[in-house]
């Protein structure tokens, strides 16, 4: 299969380009940039020792989202690029829904105007209310607190009408839990532009001296040991639940909703204290006051991709927190070195 990937030389597009060309799929990559580096590229060919097409546009451009169709005739997309930032969506909500969902639009004009009949759309947990009971299942209730989750609310309604009237093509919509991990090679990771938000970037930039202390945003929720709890999933596993999921766009039509998660849930605590083990460092932390908005707890039901996907994260915590110091310490200012 031909695919085209937008959006991948960011964290979770790199490390799929890399599963895509393992299982002998052909690609084409566009990124602009907004959120990466031309190096993540660089290093997913040395990876997988090939080369592939990369071209450098805003798919928000039709004129040059066209042009990269038409020479390079794809027959699926896997669609990364966005901007992801919660707070930064809610200080520029326009450019957010302007970027994801001007993109989004513009991709299936373009794959209908070509015949491209299949799309792996990069959907998020964070389009579930925080009320729900967990495991969280697809059918859970839906709903935002934030621009960023609206896009990917907002996006995975327009895949799913878009696909419905063109009949005889399919989306896959895959919402992902808390990506974390790099490739086991360290040489492709995630790489936060500025301080980070997320829990295990900012865990490893405080084990390597760039900040004093850790903030555990919370330990009086209900839970075991009072800190929140999420469904920790390595990238590498997250990037052959794509491969899976283009196998299953061929079969079918209409869109499909799909988790991505482990399952099992890791309270902040317990990922500091494995990450201390497993790396052989120490992490320190303060307690502070919760993240306005966050929720006590948070993991999936993943039954319908073991199912019908024929898929499962199979990477420990441990692995994900090696493979992240590795990254971390070969490459402490990211792409930048
Ligand atoms: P990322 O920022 O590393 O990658 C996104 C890539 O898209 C970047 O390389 C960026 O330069 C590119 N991009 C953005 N707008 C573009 C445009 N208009 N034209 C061309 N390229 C553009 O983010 P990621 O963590 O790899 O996430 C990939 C996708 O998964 C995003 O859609 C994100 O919202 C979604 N997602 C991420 C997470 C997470 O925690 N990382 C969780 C759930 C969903
Ligand atoms: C965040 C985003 C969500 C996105 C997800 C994965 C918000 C409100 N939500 O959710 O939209 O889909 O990331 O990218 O930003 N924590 C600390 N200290 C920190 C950072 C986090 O203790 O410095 C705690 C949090 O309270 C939480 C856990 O770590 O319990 C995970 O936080 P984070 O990595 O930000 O993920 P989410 O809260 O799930």
């Amino acid at each position: 299969m031909k695919v085209l990937v937008t959006g991948g030389a960011g964290y979770i597009g790199s490390h799929t380009c890399v599963e895509l060309i393992k299982n002998g799929h052909e690609i084409v990559v566009v990124d602009n940039f907004a959120n990466s580096h031309p190096k993540a590229i660089e290093r997913v060919k040395a990876i997988v020792g090939k080369d592939f097409p990369f071209i450098e546009i805003n798919i928000c451009d039709t004129e040059a989202l066209d042009k990269v169709c038409a020479d390079h005739k794809p027959d699926c997309v896997i669609h990364f690029a966005g901007l992801k930032a919660v707070a930064e969506s809610v200080s520029i909500p326009l450019n957010y829904y302007e970027n994801n969902i001007v993109s989004t639009i513009n991709l299936l004009r373009a794959m209908e105007k070509h015949g491209i009949k299949h799309l792996i759309f990069s959907s998020s947990a964070t389009v579930y209310r925080a009320d729900n009971e967990m495991p969280l299942t697809e059918d859970s209730t839906r709903g935002c607190t934030n621009p960023y989750g609206w896009t990917k609310y907002m996006c995975e309604q327009i895949i799913t009408d878009a696909v419905k009237a063109r009949g005889n093509c399919s989306a896959v919509l895959l919402r992902y839990f808390n990506p974390i991990g790099a490739h086991e090679s360290g040489t492709i990771g995630e790489d936060p532009s500025g301080v980070p938000n997320n829990l295990l970037p900012y865990l490893s930039q405080t084990a390597v001296g760039k900040h004093k202390e850790l903030p555990v945003t919370g330990a009086d929720y209900d839970t075991p040991d009072g800190t929140g709890i999420r469904d920790y999933i390595h990238v590498s596993d997250l990037a052959t639940g794509h491969v899976a999921a283009i196998e299953y766009a061929t079969k079918v039509e209409g869109a499909h909703p799909f988790n991505l998660g482990t399952g099992k849930g890791t309270s902040v605590l317990e990922m500091i204290h494995t990450f201390e083990k497993v790396n052989g460092v120490k992490v320190p932390y303060r307690i502070t006051d919760r993240r306005p908005g966050d929720s006590g707890v948070s993991y999936a039901d993943p039954a319908k991709a073991h199912e019908l996907l024929n898929w499962k994260a199979v990477k420990t915590p441990e692995e994900a927190y090696a493979d992240t110091w590795r990254w971390q310490t070969n490459n402490p200012n990211g792409y930048q070195d």
